[in-house]
């Protein structure tokens, strides 16, 4: 995948370009990246690049004769697409990440700033325009950025574990569950005790519960979304029902199986420890 990103600070990009996976990325030749200062492509000696709005109004807009050069000037792929950044546009998400690494081989990002872009440019040489987000940010460019990153990272080879971008947050119309490492016990709060116990199917179902939990909690709207978008999403669901309901089916049967001496795995939180208790459960 080659990333044109159109833009009036360039210098933006020097650190990102080399950090982390990108860098490694770029240099393994996964992903090309080149950066156009817009304001080589400025009208006249001053290299303008912006002028008043017609019809008034505070702010400077970027003219359109600059953009489209350096657009003209960035587009070498037929499967290229052309993405304006701007608070006006479509939202970015998940899916349209993995149809664009699917069906592109180029993407040229135009990085906003001041009022805006001339609407013809967005109208008639962009193929969409994107937003990341319900904010105002002071230009495009942290949004371009946003999208190398969520699209670079489907990119094969780009991310180490091919297995972990199928398994987390979206990917299954859900968030991810939550992650925990080492030391087990921080300050008394302990790591869930299913995650430590090797029992890989409880700890399977116990992820699916959180997951399920997690989204709930923080976007409830997902779970709508999912279930509109196709039937598939209802035999996905029954198999995330199924694992709620074996997980508790195995607490209590674990509960009926220990009886008095159950530990009890719903404190996270060593209050044993804390409070001197014997530990066992009354139930
Ligand atoms: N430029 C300013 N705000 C933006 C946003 N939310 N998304 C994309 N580009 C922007």
């Amino acid at each position: 995948m080659q990333f044109d990103i159109i833009t009036l600070l360039p210098q933006f990009f020097t650190s990102l370009q080399s950090a982390g996976l990108i860098g490694k990325a770029i240099e393994a030749g996964h992903i090309r990246l080149r950066i156009h200062d817009l304001r080589t492509f400025g009208i006249g000696r001053y290299r303008q690049v912006d002028d008043v709005a017609y019809g008034g109004g505070a702010g400077m807009v970027l003219r359109p004769e600059p953009i489209v050069a350096a657009i003209e000037h960035a587009r070498t792929a037929a499967r290229c697409r052309v993405l304006v950044l701007s608070p006006q546009g479509r939202l970015w998400h998940q899916r349209l990440a993995r149809e664009l690494a699917r069906t592109c081989d180029q993407l040229i990002l135009v990085c906003g700033r001041y009022e805006g872009i001339d609407e013809r440019v967005t109208q008639f040489w962009a193929d969409m325009e994107i937003s990341i987000g319900d904010y105002v940010l002071m230009g495009g460019e942290i949004a371009a950025w946003v999208i190398v990153e969520t699209i670079a990272r489907l990119i094969p080879g780009v991310v180490g574990n091919p297995e972990s971008l199928e398994m987390e947050s979206f990917e299954q119309g859900l968030l991810d569950y939550p992650q925990y490492t080492r030391p087990a016990n921080f300050r008394g709060y302990r790591v869930p005790e299913v995650l430590r116990s090797g029992d890989h199917a409880r700890i399977a179902q116990w992820r699916r519960l959180q997951a399920l939990k997690k989204t709930l909690q923080n976007r409830p709207d997902l779970l709508c979304t999912s279930l509109q978008r196709s039937p598939t999403w209802v035999s996905s669901w029954i198999r995330w029902l199924t694992a709620l309901e074996q997980f508790f089916h195995n607490i209590t049967v674990q509960r009926v199986e220990e009886g008095v001496d159950a530990p009890d795995h719903t404190k996270t939180r060593d209050e044993k420890d804390a409070h001197g208790s014997s530990g066992r459960t009354t139930g």
